[in-house]
């Protein structure tokens, strides 16, 4: 028998149903009562009540739990201060009604691996951490990666603290009604320097796995990403009453910058979204003053990536001298290229039998943690390949074939 078709085995035989006990804990938390997937946002009352089950879960399994000063979370077996730890983790927050497992996964797995090892006797003679990232997906203050950004200093924490959510309250705000220090925000080096490894495992956010026939893989890279606001002007008006030829409508150039982003992408072999609009008054009788899109974009690489947003940029630019409206591109952030350790990389596939290894084009705090540390990812197959949503989806023996894929990895690098 392979070694996947072992993992497979061994998952079917005993993990599904510690799986599903914990998941069904955490599932009602953030659900909308309609049926319409998960909200979750960053420092919410759904996402505090995450990270307070996060705290009952560990300290039932006498893990020793922290909040560092970005409001992340860990949950300790072993002395944090021995060093060269090995942490996996995710995170709880999600984007407007997602999908249940993007995030959460990584830490429900990470709990039951501890579980697996202390079942099959491991000693680790490193400590090993369960990490939940504060406000990975950016859905509230727009930044995503938020608190691991934080962590390793990517992210300058005035800018930080200046974030405002939808209704205009400060990130400073947020974090302080949610029992933090906005002022203690920022890089936190000494405890970045205690991490050793950190391997997050993930819901496939595609259709590569179920594809593969494999319930696991394993990530090659990240590909570059950024969030660009395109920021529109014109002159607001009577719907009725202004003639078609006197309008100056941001609209219209909004329009066709998404069709134009949509058209750059497939050309280059990337991909562009504008899946967040803001109309100026936003009144159904009047022709808008302003719009503003979000434009998310990315690419195999930096250069593509580069090349699409100016070509965005451009054709945006050219659209609003027809409509007589002025449009500007601001980027809101940008992450290069990752490629993951490819020595641990290597190490796991081997380790998982020969399992998948596979690029991705979403964003993850791995990502952000494997510019300072050997890092690598585990996807979790996921039959639909629909992510963002609610769809999203993984059957129990996947989740738990997960779970003992990510033990046997923490045991290989901790025991
Ligand atoms: C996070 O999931 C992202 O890729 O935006
Ligand atoms: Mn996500
Ligand atoms: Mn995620």
């Amino acid at each position: 028998m392979s070694q996947r078709a072992q993992v497979q085995d061994r998952a079917a035989g005993g993990g599904r149903e510690p799986f599903r006990a914990m998941w069904d804990t955490l599932l009602p938390i953030g659900r909308d009562p309609d049926g319409a997937g998960w909200v979750r946002y960053g420092f919410s009352p759904a996402d505090l009540a995450c990270r307070d089950w996060f705290t009952e879960q560990a300290t039932a399994r006498r893990l020793s739990v922290e909040t560092d000063r970005n409001g992340n979370l860990f949950a300790w077996w072993g002395d944090p201060a021995a060093g060269d730890a090995v942490v996996t983790g995710s995170h709880f927050d999600s984007v407007p009604h997602g999908g249940a497992y993007d995030g959460p996964l990584g830490i429900v797995s990470g709990l039951l691996a501890l579980d697996l090892l202390r079942q099959r006797g491991a000693e680790p003679r490193r400590p090993v951490a369960v990490a939940a990232f504060a406000e990975e997906e950016g859905s509230r203050f727009g930044v995503a990666c938020l608190g691991s950004r934080l962590l390793t200093g990517a992210l300058d924490p005035d800018t930080a603290r200046g974030l405002t959510d939808s209704d205009g309250l400060t990130l400073a705000a947020a974090i302080t009604g949610a029992g933090h220090d906005p002022e203690a925000l920022g890089a936190d080096p000494q405890r970045l320097a205690r991490i050793g490894a950190f391997v997050e495992l993930h819901i496939e956010q595609g259709r590569a796995l179920a594809d593969l026939d494999a319930p696991v893989g394993v990530a090659s890279a990240i590909w570059p990403h950024g969030r660009w606001r395109l920021d529109i002007t014109g002159e607001g008006n009577h719907a009725g009453t202004t003639r078609m030829a006197d309008r100056r409508d941001p609209m219209l150039t909004a329009a066709y910058a998404v069709l134009a982003a949509n058209k750059e992408a497939r050309l280059r072999g990337g991909h562009a979204t504008v899946g967040r609009i803001e109309v100026t008054p936003n009144a159904t009788n009047a022709v808008p003053a302003a719009v503003s899109a979000w434009v998310d974009a990315r690419a195999p690489d930096d250069d593509t990536l580069a090349g699409l947003v100016e070509a965005i940029r451009v054709r945006a630019a050219e659209r609003a001298g027809r409509d007589g409206t002025s449009a500007t591109m601001t980027a809101e952030s940008l992450t290069p290229v990752v490629e993951f350790d490819t020595g641990l990389r290597d190490r796991l596939a081997a380790l998982l039998g020969g399992a998948p290894v596979l690029p991705t084009g979403a964003g993850h705090d791995a990502g952000v943690m494997s510019a300072h540390v050997p890092t690598a990812m585990l996807f979790v197959r996921n039959p639909t390949g629909v992510s963002h949503a609610p769809a999203e989806a993984a059957s129990d023996a996947d989740c738990a074939a997960g779970v003992v894929a990510l033990a046997d990895v923490l045991q290989d690098l901790a025991c």
